[in-house]
């Protein structure tokens, strides 16, 4: 009888963790480090409820009227009920905490890829997370004790919470990334977005750019250093971790001058149709500052000539957004002199002013420059 009773409470107790396995505060008992981090990022941050960006954008998609929220796949698709159709779109705790949580991108298998947008295949098997490390590549993990030394020191590996699979190709060459961040096209068969990634480097990817190893245990257990940056976020993760990949150089000439930036990043900077790139050049002379004209970066879509929102979008009418490796050549019919200082920022606007203004957003955080990479060039 103590035997079944203890049968029974084991049962229940799995089923609570079945139940509590869809919640990344499970993971926070045992990785509170990248549960902090994560909070930061925009994919905590991804859903209408999170994000007034894409809450105004929704809120004008005609998929609204039909409550057809297409977009889950890619900003909420850990609302499982929302994405089976169970349920409708509502402020959910997954909606509010989790939209794009910690088991959905550790149970990510394989990417499917598709003309329209590509497609995530997860793994069914519960409790499995896929992760990387060069020194297990290929292992799978199940939580064992191990002893050394003629059975004196006991240790644990793995997880006692759950498996570890090391053989998943996608989270070495970073292509787990690219079920959402490749590109999307609109219902007229029109590419909206384009990372249009150039692989030419194989040492820098996704990841190792935009997660890089930094200081602190990635999980309570054991001290293991350094854990991958989990707060994926340009505005609080930059410059700090990414400014390095833009170089900004300087050419003087007779009469003028020029600025060549160059993006090391493996795809276009700021392909989103919302964005602005700046470069924002002056002059300071005996203490008087002066602007030159701003070079501006955008990709500007829409139809018969006009801009346009995205769903209604059938060609580009501009881009002269920076492409992966492109180096660009800026000049300015400006005569520099000896002692001058040539103040140079380049940064971007989350939304460009002038489509902030017709979807009246006002919070100046999404609508000010924020300067990403400065630079100041004495000419001597
Ligand atoms: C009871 C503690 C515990 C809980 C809860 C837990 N983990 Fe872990 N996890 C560990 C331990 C311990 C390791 C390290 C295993 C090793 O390297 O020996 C680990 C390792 C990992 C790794 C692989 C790290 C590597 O080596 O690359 C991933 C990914 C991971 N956990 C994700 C999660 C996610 C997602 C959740 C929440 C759904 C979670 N964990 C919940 C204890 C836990
Ligand atoms: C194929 C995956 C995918 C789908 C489907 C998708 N998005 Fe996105 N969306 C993304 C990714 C990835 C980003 C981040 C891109 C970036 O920052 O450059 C993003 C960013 C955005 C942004 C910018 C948010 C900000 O904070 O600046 C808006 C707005 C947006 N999406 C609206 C929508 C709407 C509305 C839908 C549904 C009608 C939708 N998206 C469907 C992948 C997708
Ligand atoms: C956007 C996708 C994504 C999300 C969301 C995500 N992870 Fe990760 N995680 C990764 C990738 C990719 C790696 C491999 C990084 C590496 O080793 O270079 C990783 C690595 C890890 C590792 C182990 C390796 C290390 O060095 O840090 C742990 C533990 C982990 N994640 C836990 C979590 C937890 C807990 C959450 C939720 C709070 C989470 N992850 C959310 C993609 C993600
Ligand atoms: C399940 C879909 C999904 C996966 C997988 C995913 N992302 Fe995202 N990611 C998004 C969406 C959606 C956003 C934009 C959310 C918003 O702004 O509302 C985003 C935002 C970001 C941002 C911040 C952009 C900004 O505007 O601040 C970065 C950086 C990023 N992702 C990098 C990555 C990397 C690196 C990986 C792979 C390890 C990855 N993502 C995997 C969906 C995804
Ligand atoms: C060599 C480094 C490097 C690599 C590799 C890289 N990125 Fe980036 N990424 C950058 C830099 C630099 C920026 C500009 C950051 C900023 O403004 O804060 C950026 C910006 C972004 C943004 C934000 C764009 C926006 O307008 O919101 C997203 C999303 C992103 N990268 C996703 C990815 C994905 C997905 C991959 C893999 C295909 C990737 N990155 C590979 C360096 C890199």
């Amino acid at each position: 009888m103590k035997l079944f009773l203890l049968f029974i409470l084991f049962i229940i107790g799995t089923n609570l963790y079945a139940e509590q396995i869809l919640q990344n505060t499970t993971c926070k008992r045992c990785h509170p480090k990248i549960f902090n981090e994560y909070q930061n990022s925009m994919h905590h941050k991804a859903s209408i409820y999170k994000d007034p960006i894409h809450k105004a954008i929704w809120d004008r998609h005609p998929d609204k009227k039909k409550d057809n929220y297409k977009c889950a796949k890619c900003h909420t698709p850990a609302d499982k009920a929302l994405i089976n159709k169970q349920i409708k779109l509502t402020p959910n705790k997954t909606q509010l905490n989790e939209p794009i949580s910690c088991q959905t991108c550790h149970q990510i298998k394989s990417i499917e890829k598709h003309a329209k947008a590509n497609i995530n295949i997860y793994t069914t098997k519960k409790k499995t997370f896929f992760s990387k490390d060069l020194k297990r590549k290929g292992e799978k993990l199940i939580f064992h004790d191990k002893t050394s030394f003629f059975g004196l020191f006991h240790t644990t590996v793995g997880s006692p919470y759950h498996n570890i699979d090391y053989s998943n190709e996608n989270f070495y060459n970073a292509n787990v990334c690219l079920g959402c961040h490749d590109h999307k096209q609109n219902e007229k068969g029109f590419v909206v977005c384009d990372i249009q990634i150039k692989q030419n480097d194989t040492k820098q990817n996704c990841i190792s750019c935009h997660m890089p190893k930094i200081k602190g245990s990635f999980v309570n257990q054991h001290d293991t250093k350094k854990h991958a940056y989990h707060g994926s976020n340009i505005v609080t993760a930059s410059p700090a971790m990414l400014e390095k990949y833009i170089k900004i150089s300087l050419q003087k000439d007779q009469n003028k001058f020029s600025l060549i930036l160059e993006n090391k990043a493996n795809h276009t900077l700021f392909p989103h149709p919302l964005r602005l790139a700046v470069l924002k050049v002056s002059i300071q002379r005996n203490r008087k500052i002066t602007p030159l004209k701003e070079h501006k970066f955008v990709r500007i879509i829409g139809t018969d000539g006009k801009p346009t929102p995205p769903w209604l979008a059938t060609t580009i009418l501009k881009d002269t957004t920076l492409k992966a490796y492109e180096k660009r050549e800026i000049t300015y019919n400006t005569k520099l002199e000896k002692k001058d200082q040539l103040i140079v920022k380049f940064g971007y606007h989350i939304v460009n002013p002038k489509i902030a203004k017709k979807l009246n957003i006002k919070d100046t955080h999404y609508t000010k420059f924020i300067t990403f990479k400065k630079k100041v060039f004495t000419i001597k």
